[in-house]
C-alpha cells in the first residue's frame, strides 16, 4: 500500500534543506537581534524569513493543510490543534544559540494528522545532520539508522535539559532545585545544548540518555518527538502521563526506567498549554 503522507515528507526534507542553508547563509552576516516576551526571548529576520519560506512552500503545494509556526503565532496567528493534516514549525530552533553563533541550530517540522505526529523532521544545520522519522518506519540521521542508548540505570546516565531564566521566582526556584535534585541521584551530567529539537535527537541517537523541559512548546517538541519515538525512546508528559504535544512539558529517555525516576524527581511549575487561549 503506498504511504498517503510520503510525498509531504519528502517536502519536508527538502523545503528543511533549503532553511537550513539559508540559516549557515545568515551566519556569515552581521545578525540584528530583537525581543519578544523578555530580553531573553530572542528573535531575528531570519526566524521570521525561514517561516515564511517553509510554510509558503508547503502551502503552494497543499493549499488545506493548516500551519502552526512559532512567528505566526508570535504576530498572532492561532495556535490550535485540529484534526486536518498540520505542519508544526519551528524555523530557528535554538535562536539564542543561533545569535552566538553556538552551533546547534535547527529547522524543527512535525506534520499531524487526526492530532497524531505522522512524520517528524529536525535539521541541525551547522552540523549538516538531518534527522528524519515516519511513524512505524524507524528513525534516520543522513539516512542512516540511529537508536537510543538503551540505558536503563540513571546514575549512569546524561541528562539534557534547559535553563532560561524565569521571571517568576517561585518557578526558577524549581527550576534550579530539579536541576540539583536530578544532578544528586547522581547522574553523569546534565548538559544544555540550547535547542529542545536537537536535545531530543541526542537521546534518539544515543548520545544522551534523556532529556526533561518545562515551559517549550508545540513547535519545540513536533518533529524530535517522531524522531525519538521512532529511534526507540520513551516519551511522556512531565509527571509521568501520555506526551501531550501542546502540554508545553515532556521527558524523552533511553527507557521507561529513566523516564520515570526523572518525573518522580521533578516538581512541576504551571506553565499553560500552547492552546490556551485559541
Ligand atoms: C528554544 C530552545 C531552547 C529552549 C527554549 C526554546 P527557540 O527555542 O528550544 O532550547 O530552552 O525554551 O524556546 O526560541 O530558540 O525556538
Ligand atoms: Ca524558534
Amino acid at each position: 500500500m503506498t504511504d498517503p503522507w510520503q510525498e509531504c515528507m519528502d517536502l519536508c526534507v527538502e523545503v528543511a534543506h533549503r532553511a537550513g542553508k539559508v540559516i549557515r547563509e545568515a551566519l556569515q552576516e552581521d545578525i540584528a537581534v530583537m525581543e519578544k516576551s523578555s530580553p531573553v526571548d530572542l528573535v531575528t529576520k531570519t526566524d521570521q524569513a525561514v517561516e515564511q519560506l517553509i510554510i509558503s512552500s508547503i502551502k503552494a503545494k497543499y493549499p488545506s493543510h493548516s500551519f502552526i509556526g512559532e512567528e505566526s503565532v508570535a504576530a498572532g496567528e492561532p495556535s490550535i490543534l485540529t484534526d486536518n493534516p498540520t505542519w508544526i514549525i519551528d524555523p530557528v530552533d535554538g535562536t539564542t544559540n543561533f545569535v552566538h553563533r553556538f552551533p546547534f541550530v535547527s529547522v524543527s517540522i512535525g506534520f499531524t494528522v487526526n492530532k497524531e505526529v505522522e512524520f517528524g523532521i529536525v535539521y541541525s544545520c551547522v552540523e549538516d545532520k538531518m534527522y528524519t522519522a515516519r511513524r512505524g518506519k524507524g528513525a534516520f540521521c543522513n539516512g542512516q539508522p540511529i537508536k537510543v542508548s538503551g540505558q536503563e540505570d540513571i546514575t549512569k546516565s546524561l541528562v539534557l535539559t534547559e535553563m532560561g531564566f524565569k521571571k517568576d521566582p517561585v518557578h526558577f526556584d524549581t527550576l534550579m532545585a530539579n536541576i540539583r535534585s536530578i544532578l544528586s541521584i547522581p547522574v553523569h551530567g546534565i548538559r544544555s545544548p540550547g535547542s529542545a529539537a536537537v536535545n531530543m535527537c541526542l537521546v534518539a541517537c544515543g548520545s544522551a540518555d534523556a532529556y526533561y523541559h518545562i515551559g517549550i512548546h508545540c513547535w519545540d517538541m513536533a518533529g524530535g518527538a517522531a524522531v525519538v519515538t521512532e529511534a526507540g525512546g520513551v516519551i511522556m508528559d512531565i509527571s509521568g502521563g501520555p506526551f501531550d504535544v501542546m502540554s508545553r512539558r515532556l521527558i524523552v529517555a533511553s527507557s521507561k526506567a529513566i523516564a520515570e525516576r526523572i518525573a518522580k524527581e521533578v516538581t512541576v511549575f504551571p506553565c499553560g498549554r500552547d492552546d490556551a487561549d485559541s
